[in-house]
Order: structure tokens, then C-alpha cells, then sequence
């Protein structure tokens, strides 16, 4: 092994690739001295480890990983053997003793002019598995989208046939019986066309503005508590830090409060529902990486959603309630993906929370990349 000079200040001056690339990774990666002193982490290990680098550069790296983690074995082990080590789902113990679950590479360095290094990549498995997660529940929602879109057309050009035809058929005929039941085939015309208008909003492209997100919920709170006056609790948790973002505020309002409804009817009258926002940096929604993300959750603490649904709730005509259509998340759903946002659910009994992710960009269609 080569004697160590790597130092902060050398590191940085002479770093391999350069740092605005190291900057920019959505890995975390960190630099490490032969003496487990830390010489540099880039962005995505701060937030990883919930640090600032200029706290902890020069420190060592027991500042980060409990004493004993298995990460501080396979760099010990890299540095006797000088050899890159590949851990799989090691089990990380931090500082602040959360755990988490990370892909590891250590990989031995030997710089000609800064000495001995290890650079070590971690990639937080539970996150790869999320994004994965989100990338099938896009994918399903524009195929959802696609097919329904034609099943409308193809369902709505008979029906004004249907309608036509019996509103000529009335004019024809004197008894008040028969016009009855010619009444009946317009009026279930007319419910079914609602229900396809229904299926296929929104049909407008969404029209933008700068928009602050306690404004809609502001208008959800106000509107639910009007519609339910002897209804559930809603309490407000808001970060009022929170910035603007380029939203269509009418449509929004409309996606948070089906949510909203559907946690009233669930609650039927008692229990608590509780608007939080949140913001989350560095954040991937789909496999754009979006520096800055508004997160909404919903949360009640009604009974959950029924197991024999709760994998399919987005998608449309999926309902546990007798009377409902089952529409209100999926248009929610669409509302939210033409923002370029996530909205997702968890749900067990007594711990409902549906949470929307809305990135904050500065131009229309702008994905923040
Ligand atoms: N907070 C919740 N708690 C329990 N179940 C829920 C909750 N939110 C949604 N659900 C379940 O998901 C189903 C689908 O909701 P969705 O809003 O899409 O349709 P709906 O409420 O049945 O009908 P619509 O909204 O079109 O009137 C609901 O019927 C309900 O069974
Ligand atoms: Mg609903």
C-alpha cells in the first residue's frame, strides 16, 4: 500500500472526474483516506446521511455509520487487500441509528499525485425499488389512459345515435306510457355519456400559473368541511416555507379533493383527517430526477381501504362503495401526471395517507432536469 497525502484541501484540487460531475450523481459517493477520515462527499451522500460536507469532511467516518457497521468492514478489508469489494443490500446503520439498505462498492484508489484513496458508491436499494415501483404505475396509467379514451369514443357516437333516435321516436307517438319509457332511454343516455365525459377528463390541457399550494388546500379544506358540516375533523399541518409552483389551480383542487372526499366517506362521520405538506429535495418521480418536490399527504385514520381493492384503486370503475363510480381517484391520478407528479397510497387499518408529489418547475412542461 502507497502512503497517504490525500488531505481536504488536496482532494479538491486535484480531484478525478470533476466534482461538478461527482455533484450531479443521483449515488451517493463519498472519499474516504486511508485512515477512514472522510475528504469528501458529494450532494446526494449528505442527503443520504442527512449531513452537511462541510461539517464532516475531515472528520472520521465513524461521524456517519454507527461503530461496528459492515460498511466499515468491506473498507477495512478493501484497504488490506487492496482490492474493490461489492457488497449487495448491506444493511447500513447510521449515525443517528436509522437503518438502511444500499447496494456498496469500495474501490481502492492509488493517485500519483494525491496518494491513497477509497471511493466508496452507495445506492439505496429501497429507493431503486420505488422508482421501479413508480415507472410500472406510470406505464399502467397511460395504457389505462389510452384504452379508455378508446372505449369512449367508441361507446359515445352510438349513444347520441340511441338518444337521437328515441327523442324523434316521442315526437311520433301521443301515449303518455310509451313516452315514459322513451324518457327512460334518454335519461340513461345522458347518465351513461356523464359517466364517459367523466372517464376521459381531463380534456383541457392543464392552464398553468404560479400557484401556492396552501391556496388549494385552503379551498379543499373549506369546500369539504362546507359539504360535511357535521363531518370529521381536518386538521392542517403545512410547511409554510413551501415555494410556488407553476400549476393549474382548478385542476388540482379537483385531484386533492376527491382524495379528500373518499377519506370522508371512509371516516362516515368520525375520526380525523389531517393535510400535510412537506418538501423533498433531489426527488425522482417516473426516471426524472427533480431537484425540488412539493409532497401533499392525505391521512385519515379510518378503517383503510379494502384489501380486494387496494391494489387497483387508481385505475377507473374500481369501488368498494355501493353508490360510487369509482372514478375520483383515477381522475385524480390524471390530474396530478399532467403536473408530471406521483400521487401513491398506503393504507392499514386506522392509518390511511395518500400522498401526491408535485415537482416544482419554473416553466410550463418544464421537467426540472
Ligand atoms: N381514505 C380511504 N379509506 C378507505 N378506502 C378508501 C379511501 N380512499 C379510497 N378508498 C377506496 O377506494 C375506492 C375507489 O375510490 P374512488 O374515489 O376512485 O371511487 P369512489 O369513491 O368509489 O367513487 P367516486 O369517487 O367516483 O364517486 C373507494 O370506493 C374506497 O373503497
Ligand atoms: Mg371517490
Amino acid at each position: 500500500m502507497r502512503t497517504t497525502t490525500l488531505s481536504k484541501e488536496t482532494f479538491h484540487s486535484q480531484t478525478l472526474p470533476p466534482k461538478h460531475i461527482l455533484d450531479n450523481l443521483v449515488t451517493s459517493v463519498l472519499v474516504v483516506t486511508p485512515k477512514l477520515n472522510l475528504a469528501y462527499l458529494n450532494p446526494a451522500a449528505e442527503e443520504l446521511f442527512s449531513v452537511s460536507a462541510r461539517r464532516v469532511v475531515g472528520q472520521p467516518l465513524t461521524w456517519l455509520l454507527a461503530a461496528g457497521d459492515d460498511l466499515l468492514t468491506s473498507l477495512n478489508q478493501a484497504l488490506i487487500q487492496w482490492h474493490p469489494i461489492t457488497e449487495r443490500e448491506l444493511s447500513l446503520v447510521l449515525h443517528n441509528q436509522n437503518s438502511l439498505k444500499a447496494d456498496c462498492r469500495v474501490m481502492p484508489v492509488a493517485h500519483p499525485i494525491i496518494g491513497d484513496y477509497l471511493l466508496v458508491e452507495i445506492t439505496q436499494v429501497d429507493r431503486q425499488l420505488r422508482i421501479t415501483r413508480e415507472e410500472t404505475l406510470l406505464s399502467q396509467q397511460h395504457a389505462t389512459q389510452a384504452l379508455l379514451r378508446g372505449l369512449a369514443h367508441e361507446v359515445k357516437n352510438p349513444l347520441g345515435g340511441i338518444r337521437g333516435a328515441a327523442q324523434l321516436l316521442s315526437k311520433q307517438l301521443d301515449s303518455f306510457e310509451l313516452n315514459e319509457y322513451i324518457q327512460v332511454i334518454i335519461d340513461e343516455a345522458d347518465r351513461l355519456r356523464n359517466l364517459v365525459d367523466r372517464m376521459l377528463l381531463p380534456n383541457t390541457l392543464p392552464r398553468k400559473a404560479q400557484t401556492n399550494i396552501h391556496f388549494i388546500l385552503e379551498r379543499v379544506y373549506a369546500l369539504a368541511s362546507a359539504e360535511n358540516k357535521n363531518g370529521p375533523t381536518i386538521k392542517r399541518d403545512y410547511d409554510p416555507s413551501l415555494p410556488d409552483l407553476l400549476a393549474d389551480p382548478d385542476q388540482l383542487i379537483q385531484a386533492v379533493l376527491n382524495v379528500v372526499r373518499n377519506a370522508v366517506q371512509a371516516l362516515a362521520g368520525n375520526g380525523e383527517i389531517t393535510l400535510r405538506t412537506r418538501s423533498q429535495r433531489r426527488f425522482t418521480i417516473g426516471n426524472t430526477m427533480h431537484r425540488l418536490v412539493l409532497q401533499i399527504d392525505i391521512i385519515d385514520n379510518g378503517p383503510g381501504i379494502d384489501p380486494a381493492i387496494k391494489q387497483n384503486i387508481f385505475f377507473p370503475l374500481i369501488s368498494g362503495r355501493a353508490e360510487g363510480t369509482g372514478l375520483g381517484l383515477s381522475i385524480a391520478q390524471s390530474l396530478i401526471n399532467q403536473h408530471n407528479g406521483l400521487i401513491e397510497c398506503e393504507s392499514e387499518p386506522g392509518h390511511t395517507c395518500f400522498s401526491i408529489f408535485l415537482p416544482v418547475t419554473t416553466e410550463p412542461n418544464d421537467h426540472d432536469q
